[in-house]
Parts: C-alpha cells; sequence; structure tokens
C-alpha cells in the first residue's frame, strides 16, 4: 500500500477538485477497487450506477465497452477512460454486420446483446443483457426463438437455464474464462474435496456443470460472502478474491485464476493521468448511442 499511496492520495483530491466520479468493476486491482472508486461492482451494477451520476465526470475504471455504456446513458456527461486500450475479447468479436448476418438467419427472432459490445452493436440489437439478468431477459420475452450475442458460452448456460426457448448464439468467447476446463476442476475437487467451486457464466456449460455454483461478478461476491466456504475456488478473474480477501478472513481462497489483460491496464497512474489531461474522453455518435441506450434502458427496466 505504501507504493499506492501517494497515488490514491492524489486521485481523490483531483477527483474532488473537477467533481468526478470513479465508476469500477469488480475486476479492477485493490488498490484501485479499496483506494480510489466511489462505486464498485458487476456490469449490471455499473450501469444502473451510471443512471444516476451527478458528477461532471465519470472515469470509468473498466473496459472500453463499460465507458461506453455509461456515455450511452450520459450523453451531457464527460466519460473518461484511463487507457482507450482496454478492449475486450468480446466486444472484439462482433460488429453490427454481424448482428444482421443473424437476423438474416433467423428471421423474426429478437437480438439479445450482452453489453460486452459496442455501442454500434448495441444500437443493432432489441435489447441487452448482462451476466446477472440474461436468463431472466430471455425467458421474459415472448418470442420462442432468441438471438444471443456474441457470448456462446453464456448462451449455452441460457439455454440450459431456459430449455422452454430456442437459443442461438454468435461464436465469441471471453479469453479469461474460456480457458478454464471442467477436467481441471474436476482434478482440482478430487485433490481439495471440501472447496466451493464458484464460476462465472462466461465459463463453459461444461465448467458451469461442475461448479457448486454460477453468476455474474457481484453474484460472486454475494454468494461468498453469505456462504463464508472455508475454501473457495473463484474460477474467473484473479482480483475477485484479492478485493474481498480481506474481508473475509475465514475463507481460503484457492486454485488457479486467470488476469484480464484488457482489465488490467487500469492502473492507478493512468487514473491520476485521465483526471489531469481530461483524457482520453469516449465519444458515442448521438444516433448510434440513441439507438444504443434503448436496448440499454429496456435491459436495466426488464431487470427491475
Ligand atoms: P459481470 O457483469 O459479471 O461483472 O461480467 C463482466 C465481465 O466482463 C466478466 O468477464
Ligand atoms: Fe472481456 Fe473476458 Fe476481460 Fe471480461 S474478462 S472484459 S469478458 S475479456
Amino acid at each position: 500500500w505504501a507504493v499506492h499511496a501517494p497515488y490514491v492520495a492524489a486521485i481523490n483530491k483531483l477527483k474532488a477538485e473537477k467533481n468526478a466520479v470513479i465508476l469500477a468493476h469488480n475486476y479492477m486491482t485493490p488498490e484501485i477497487y479499496h483506494g480510489v472508486a466511489d462505486v464498485v461492482g458487476d456490469s449490471l451494477q455499473l450501469a444502473i450506477a451510471a443512471t444516476k451520476v451527478e458528477a461532471d465526470i465519470i472515469v470509468q475504471c473498466g473496459v472500453h465497452f463499460m465507458a461506453e455504456t455509461s456515455k450511452i446513458l450520459n450523453p451531457e456527461k464527460t466519460v473518461l477512460i484511463p487507457d482507450m486500450a482496454a478492449g475486450c475479447s468480446l466486444a472484439e468479436s462482433i460488429t453490427a454486420e454481424g448482428v444482421a448476418e443473424m437476423r438474416a438467419r433467423y428471421p423474426g427472432a429478437p437480438v439479445v446483446s450482452y453489453v460486452n459490445t459496442t455501442a454500434e452493436v448495441k444500437a443493432a440489437s432489441d435489447i441487452c443483457c448482462t451476466s446477472s439478468n440474461a436468463a431472466q431477459i430471455v425467458a421474459a420475452l415472448p418470442e420462442d426463438t432468441i438471438i444471443m450475442t456474441p457470448d456462446q458460452f453464456l448462451a449455452q448456460n441460457v439455454a440450459n437455464l431456459v430449455p422452454e426457448k430456442k437459443v442461438v448464439w454468435w461464436a465469441g468467447s471471453c479469453i479469461v474464462h474460456e480457458q478454464y476446463t471442467a477436467n481441471d476442476l474436476r482434478e482440482y475437487r478430487a485433490l481439495h474435496p471440501d472447496t466451493r467451486i464458484i464460476a462465472h457464466p462466461e465459463c463453459t456449460p461444461e465448467v458451469i456443470a461442475e461448479a457448486d455454483f454460477s453468476g455474474s461478478t457481484s453474484g460472486i461476491v454475494k454468494y461468498v460472502t453469505d456462504e463464508q466456504p472455508k475454501e473457495a475456488m473463484l474460477v474467473t478473474e484473479c482480483s475477485m478474491a484479492s478485493n474481498i480477501a480481506d474481508n473475509l478472513p475465514g475463507v481460503d481462497f484457492v486454485g488457479p485464476c486467470n488476469m484480464c489483460p484488457y482489465m488490467k491496464k487500469i492502473t492507478l497512474e493512468k487514473i491520476l493521468w485521465s483526471l489531469h489531461t481530461g483524457r482520453e474522453e469516449v465519444i458515442v455518435a448521438p444516433e448510434v448511442a440513441g439507438k444504443a441506450r434503448r436496448a440499454v434502458e429496456r435491459m436495466i427496466d426488464m431487470s427491475r
């Protein structure tokens, strides 16, 4: 913490001077999560928080699609991301043309796009979803066939939860979660039979079937906090366990984890630079933002 303290102090001072707020995803490193964030959460919680911001400037500590979502919901505010290169393998896997291709293949089926998409893809979709509300949204739509983009594994996991629907999907995946295999989990459980295995729904259905619980990043925090198992393996990004470990001294976080190289582009140094210089500003063309806002707001309304 000693190395982080000067940055934390400088960021919090500048944040107050500039009337800025920091929205941080659960995958941020502990010094960001505990030191400078005003709001922490999963993608749905951050999108909802963005609708309530009163500050003039939002500094999004997360990846680019999250900053775009904040901008879509706050067209009149300045939204900054400390590193424009903080992308996402899912968001990069599909364009608006891909959505049109899916619509041509499944005429009449609504398109539910994960928030891990660009503003253009959201604008081309009927509604968005996150990992915490995807099954609820798919179940509530009146059509029998539902197109889900771009995460094939989230779609397959939703299809298992909502068997009355025919869910079809785009073949994108998350480079962090696709690496886990069901066999890894079985081997781990054989060695540590008491470990509670908790997996994010971007993992394959085979991995989810081996897990004791699956949920969004905040769903995972809630589960571990409520259950307080003696040993927990979080089958997700590494910062998740680091961020909650101090508050849960009775839980031993075990097993391997994977790092998201995009999320890890956001550092205290870059946050300070961002607040100082007013860069990098996230811009979304108004006609795209208007259509994308409809899809995001429809999701927020259906999640209440
Ligand atoms: P959550 O909505 O569960 O926070 O997921 C976001 C994400 O990018 C996970 O990889
Ligand atoms: Fe995208 Fe996966 Fe990183 Fe989340 S963890 S931002 S889904 S690449």
